[in-house]
C-alpha cells in the first residue's frame, strides 16, 4: 500500500495563508509516489478543500464530534467535515487528549462517528515521556489501541510518542520499529488479517532530513507531520522521501 503523507497543520495559518500552503504543495505533488492529505483548521476546510479540488492532495479535520449534530456550542460534527470537502478526519491526537480531556471511549465514539459521516479516521496513540522512562510505552499503547479502536477498523493509526510532538526530539528508527512492529501484532490479533492492511504512521518531530530513514522502517506506512507541514517545500521534501508502495 502506499504510504500516506499527512499534515497535520493544528491551530496555525490565516485564510491566505492556508490556500497559498495548498496550492503550493499540489503545485509541487506531480510524480510524488505517496498519498497526500492536509488537515486544516475545519474554518477553512472548505476553501483549502477548492483550492485542491481534483488534485492529488486529501483534505483532512483535526478532530470532530461523537455526535452527528445537536446542542454542542462550538463543536463540530463529522458530516459537517464531510460536507465542507474534508474525506479524512485526525482523532485522539495527543493534544486533544491532554488539553481536552479525552479517553480511549470518547476516541471510540468519534472514530465511530466519522466513519459513519464516510471519513476515514487517523487515530492517534503514543506514550509520554514518564511512561517512556517507566517502561510502559507498550502497555499504554496497547491500551490506547484496545479502547480507541472500533471493531472493524478502517483507517489508520498515527504512533506519536508524545515526547516527539514539536520538540525535535525524534524517535530512533529501532524505538519506531520497535513499535510499530507492536502496533501492527495488537492489530493483527484485534482484526485477523485485516491488521496486516492498516497503516500505521509514525509522527514526532519528522521533517526533510529524516524522513527517509523513517519511512523506511518495516510497519511504517507513513508520516503524520506537524511543524514541518507547514512549509510546502519541506513538506514535499518528506513525500519525496516515501516508499514506493
Ligand atoms: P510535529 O507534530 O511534527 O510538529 O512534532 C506532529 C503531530 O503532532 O502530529
Amino acid at each position: 500500500m502506499r504510504q500516506l503523507i499527512a499534515g497535520n497543520w493544528k491551530m496555525n495559518c490565516l485564510l491566505q495563508d492556508a490556500v497559498a500552503l495548498a496550492q503550493g504543495i499540489a503545485a509541487g505533488a506531480d510524480g510524488i509516489a505517496a498519498d497526500l492529505l492536509v488537515c486544516p483548521t475545519a474554518l477553512h476546510l472548505a476553501a483549502v478543500a477548492q483550492a485542491l479540488q481534483g488534485g492529488a492532495v486529501a483534505v483532512g479535520g483535526q478532530d470532530c464530534h461523537q455526535e452527528k449534530q445537536g446542542a454542542h456550542t462550538g463543536d463540530i460534527a463529522a458530516p459537517m467535515l464531510r460536507d465542507a470537502g474534508a474525506s479524512w478526519v485526525i482523532l485522539g491526537h495527543s493534544e486533544r487528549r491532554q488539553n481536552h480531556g479525552e479517553t480511549d471511549e470518547l476516541i471510540r465514539e468519534k472514530t465511530l462517528a466519522a466513519v459513519d459521516a464516510g471519513l476515514t479516521p487517523i487515530v492517534c496513540v503514543g506514550e509520554t515521556a514518564d511512561q517512556r522512562q517507566g517502561g510502559q510505552e507498550t502497555e499504554v499503547v496497547g491500551w490506547q489501541i484496545a479502547g480507541s479502536l472500533p471493531k472493524p477498523f478502517t483507517g489508520a493509526i498515527a504512533y506519536e510518542p508524545i515526547w516527539a510532538i514539536g520538540t525535535g526530539k525524534t524517535a530512533t528508527e529501532q524505538d519506531v520499529a520497535m513499535m510499530h512492529a507492536f502496533i501492527r501484532e495488537e492489530l493483527v490479533r484485534q482484526f485477523g488479517d485485516a491488521g496486516h492492511a492498516i497503516r500505521i504512521l509514525y509522527g514526532g518531530s519528522v521533517r526533510a532530513a529524516n524522513a527517509a530513514s523513517l519511512l523506511a522502517v518495516p510497519n511504517v506506512g507513513g508520516a503524520l507531520i506537524g511543524g514541518a507541514s507547514l512549509k510546502a517545500d519541506e513538506f514535499l521534501a518528506i513525500a519525496r522521501a516515501a516508499q514506493p508502495g
